[in-house]
This record gives structure tokens, C-alpha cells and sequence, in this order.
């Protein structure tokens, strides 16, 4: 896929997911091959008034993949000053969050708000390809914002005509929230009807559903949000799929634990080691999805405060599960 001289390799790519794809977690997308990855959403207005907390949450990593910076919001005059801060930062693209279910961002009209104003939606990227120049913006949609209210088609052919290169399709609505299954009939519509490259996106949890949704819809590639979460070597395991070669196994329990180490040290090294602490504590309950021994390993989980407590978990995590 390429996007202005912007190369995507990889066909599986990281969703923004806010809370969880920090700096660490799309780094260690990255180091498993993920086309690339994108910033927690911002919002346009904070950045617009210099706010420095959601400055922060566009700072990457210098040694990193492809990687774009998702702004959210509802009014276009926000999205001129935000691209300007978010510039700074050097991401590859701008993405446009159209897709947030969640009350607090659609209550303002902001998020999968915007699938039932595509008028202003389409507003909001005009303004943002203005402002971004010379660099890609795509748009994170979803299908609609309910099922009296289906949109994608309509305000991808609107973001095409105001010059996005890009464009993401989570195949629910608004209403749907997660579940139930996605719809891959609206990735494919959407597909059908703009001439820019589409990506699919919903409940992709191994390679072959990575395969199925990109043979049903046409989708020029996959992203994976939740599940990559605990199998981040999932994009690997979708890339070698879709170039027809075998899937890698699985990582096994010492290389998990090996990642586990890894994602804690650097949890601590950027947030200091009492907030990196409790961030892990999070980040080791989903890596630690499926082993056994789950009750006791969640309580150590839980209880993460210092960076030398990981040691303990490992310790019994290994033991538990050496056959894994
Ligand atoms: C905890 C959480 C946070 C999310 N945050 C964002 C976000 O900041 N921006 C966005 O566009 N989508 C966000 N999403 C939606 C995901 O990017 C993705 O569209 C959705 O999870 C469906 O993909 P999946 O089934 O592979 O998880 C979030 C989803 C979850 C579960």
C-alpha cells in the first residue's frame, strides 16, 4: 500500500486503542511487524489550547515503524492548530477517530457522532488535509451509528473527494459498542465504492481471519486491535499467512515471559517505576491470558507495585505452565 511515497509493507496493522497502545505497545507491534501503528486518539481542542497531557500521548519511540497520530473532535477549526502541534511529533500519517462509541466523545459530537453528520465529518477532514499539506490523513470509521443510520458508504466517498488517502472500516455501528460479529459486507461496500485504499477492521484473533475478511471484502489490509493486545506476534503470523507461507507457532511460555520483562522495564523507564508498575499490572493480566493457574497469577498480577515483583510472577508463571 502507498500512500503519498508512504510504504506499507506489513498487510496487518495496530488499531488505536486508548488506555492501551502507549509507547511501549506500539513499539512491541512494531518489533512483530505491524504496517503500523497508531497514537491513543488526541483530542483537536486540547491540542488546540496547548494542553501538555495530550501532547504527551504523541511521543513515539526514535527508532519506530510507520506510524500515524489519531485527533479526535467535532469542531474543524480545532483541527488546523492540532495538526500543527501534532507535526512536531513526525508521524507518518494524521488519522481521524469517527469511530468512538463512547459517551463522553460522542456526547460532544465528536467520535462515531460524526456518522450521523457526514456534512460535518467531512468538514473536519477537509480542514485536516488542509493543514496536513504534503502528509496522508486517513479516517477510522464505522460502519454507521446504528442500524437506521448507515453511513460508511456515503462519508468514504465524501472523505475521498476531500483528499483522505486512506480509510479504516470498523464493520459495526455505534449502537453495536463491540458486539456482537462484524458486518464484512460494509468493509467490502465501502471498498467497492472509493478508489483509495480501505482497511478492514473487527474481531480478527488469527491469521485466517485475517485471510477470510481480506478475501470477502477486497480490503487492501487488516487492522487488529484487541487481540494484539495479548498476541502482539499475531502480525506476523497474518502477514506470513497472506503471502501464503506457513504461521509461526504461537510464542511459547519463556518467550512470552521474555516479552512480559521487556514490556515491564521499559513500562517503568518511561512512566517511572510506580506508575509503570500499576500500568503492568494490566499489561501482565493480558499476556497472561489462557495459561493456567489464571486465579492466583491474576491476584500477583493485581498486585504488581515494584519492579522487582515481576520476578515472582515469572517465577510462578513458569512453573505452572512449562508445558505451554
Ligand atoms: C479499549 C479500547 C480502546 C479503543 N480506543 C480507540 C481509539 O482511541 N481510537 C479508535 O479509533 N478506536 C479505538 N478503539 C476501537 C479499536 O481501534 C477497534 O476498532 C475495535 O476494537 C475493533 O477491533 P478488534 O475487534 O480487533 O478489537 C478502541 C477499542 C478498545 C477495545
Amino acid at each position: 500500500m502507498n500512500l503519498n511515497g508512504l510504504t506499507i509493507e506489513n498487510k496487518a496493522v495496530l488499531a488505536p486503542m486508548a488506555g492501551f497502545c502507549d509507547i511501549v505497545m506500539r513499539k512491541v507491534a512494531d518489533d512483530f511487524g505491524a504496517g503500523f501503528t497508531v497514537s491513543e486518539m488526541v483530542s483537536a481542542r486540547a491540542l488546540r489550547y496547548g494542553d501538555k497531557k495530550s501532547r504527551q500521548l504523541m511521543e513515539s519511540w526514535a527508532h519506530r515503524g510507520r506510524y500515524g497520530i489519531q485527533l479526535f473532535g467535532f469542531d474543524p477549526v480545532d483541527f488546523g492548530p492540532a495538526v500543527a502541534a501534532a507535526l512536531e511529533y513526525s508521524p507518518d500519517f494524521i488519522d481521524i477517530n469517527m469511530g468512538c462509541p463512547a459517551p463522553k466523545i460522542t456526547s460532544n459530537g465528536a467520535g462515531s457522532a460524526l456518522m450521523k453528520d457526514v456534512k460535518l465529518a467531512a468538514s473536519i477532514a477537509q480542514a485536516t488535509v488542509k493543514a496536513a499539506g504534503s502528509l496522508p490523513v486517513s479516517v477510522k470509521m464505522r460502519k454507521g451509528w446504528d442500524d437506521d443510520c448507515i453511513t460508511c458508504v456515503q462519508l468514504a466517498k465524501r472523505c475521498e473527494e476531500v483528499g483522505v488517502k486512506f480509510i479504516t472500516v470498523h464493520g459495526r455501528t455505534r449502537q453495536q459498542m463491540y458486539t456482537p460479529g462484524i458486518d464484512l459486507s460494509a468493509i467490502e461496500k465501502v471498498k467497492q465504492a472509493v478508489s483509495i485504499p480501505v482497511i478492514g477492521n473487527g474481531d480478527i484473533v488469527c491469521a485466517e481471519d485475517a485471510v477470510k475478511m481480506m478475501d470477502a471484502t477486497g480490503c487492501d489490509r487488516v487492522m487488529v486491535g484487541r487481540h494484539a493486545l495479548s498476541h502482539p506476534w499475531i502480525f506476523r503470523q497474518i502477514d506470513r499467512a497472506l503471502s501464503g507461507k506457513e504461521i509461526p507457532a504461537d510464542l511459547d511460555i519463556n518467550a512470552r515471559m521474555e516479552l512480559l520483562t521487556w514490556h515491564i522495564k521499559q513500562l517503568c523507564r518511561v512512566n517511572g517505576e510506580y506508575l509503570g508498575m500499576r500500568k503492568a499490572r494490566g499489561q501482565a493480566a493480558l499476556y497472561m491470558k489462557g495459561l493456567k493457574g489464571a486465579a492466583r497469577l491474576r491476584y500477583m498480577t493485581n498486585s504488581l507495585s515494584v519492579y522487582a515483583d515481576r520476578e515472582k510472577l515469572v517465577e510462578e508463571v513458569l512453573k505452572e505452565n512449562s508445558d505451554v
